[in-house]
């Protein structure tokens, strides 16, 4: 994987590497050991892009766990959300990662993928709960755009649950317009949302009413 940000010493380390880089990340409920909605110091940004290595695929799979998962619930083990994210993300002709850390400590991602040369598909990401509401995943999502902009896509498409108001109301307030919805397995009510990269923000097509 090419990285494009600096500091990128962690990314050539083998396993052994990322056991102790693991090792060294504190729990997420210790977070960043500050409370909520106090400022957090300064944000390294990275990216990266291709298939996502073993390294990265475990520092990434440590933080799924209390990023998707609510507070005292048990969350997917970081090898299980490692190999989710392998078999889904690598493999394709397009990868784009980018990654917050704060003292070295990952703290919030995005990542995407794509076959198609027009159209790039924001896949997943997250931010630990005690680092939200900074502007982490909008940032995150600026740096996806300009990426998918460098590349020559001219949209980037995504789903969210429905009644996650807080992926909904970041894509919206970065320009994505809701394009469709779904009945994901019957019961679970998805929202399709697209940004055209070729529009000013908020320039969404009304849909026609039937
Ligand atoms: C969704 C998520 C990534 C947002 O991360 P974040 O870093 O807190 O988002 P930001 O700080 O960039 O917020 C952007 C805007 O959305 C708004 N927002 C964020 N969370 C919100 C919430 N829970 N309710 C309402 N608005 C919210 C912010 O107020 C902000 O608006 P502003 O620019 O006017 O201040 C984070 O809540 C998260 O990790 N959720 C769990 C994982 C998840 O659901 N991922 C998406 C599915 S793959």
């Amino acid at each position: 994987m090419k990285a494009n940000g600096g500091n990128v010493g962690f990314l050539n380390q083998g396993l052994e590497g990322v056991a102790k880089q693991i090792g060294g990340i504190r729990p997420w409920y210790d977070g960043l050991n500050r409370s909520w909605g106090e400022p957090l110091s300064a944000i390294d940004y990275q990216e990266l892009e291709g298939p996502i290595e073993e390294a990265m695929l475990l520092r990434l799979g440590t933080v799924a766990g209390p990023v998707f998962t609510a507070r005292g619930q048990p969350g997917p083990t970081a090898a299980a959300a490692a190999d989710q994210l392998r078999s889904a993300v690598n493999g394709h002709r397009w990868i784009h990662l980018c990654t917050a850390s704060v003292d070295g400590q990952l703290v919030g991602f995005k990542v995407g993928r794509s076959n198609d040369p027009r159209t790039f598909e924001s896949w997943v990401g997250g931010v630990l709960p005690n680092a939200r509401q900074q502007g982490i995943a909008s940032h995150l999502a600026r740096l996806q755009e300009a990426w998918c902009r460098a590349n020559g896509f001219q949209f980037i498409q995504t789903e969210t649950a429905h009644d996650n108001t807080a992926m909904l109301t970041v894509n919206l307030k970065q320009g994505f317009c809701i394009v469709g919805t779904y009945l994901d397995r019957g019961t679970h009510l998805k929202v399709i949302l697209q940004k055209d990269l070729n529009k000013r923000n908020g320039q969404c097509a009304p849909h026609p009413i039937q």
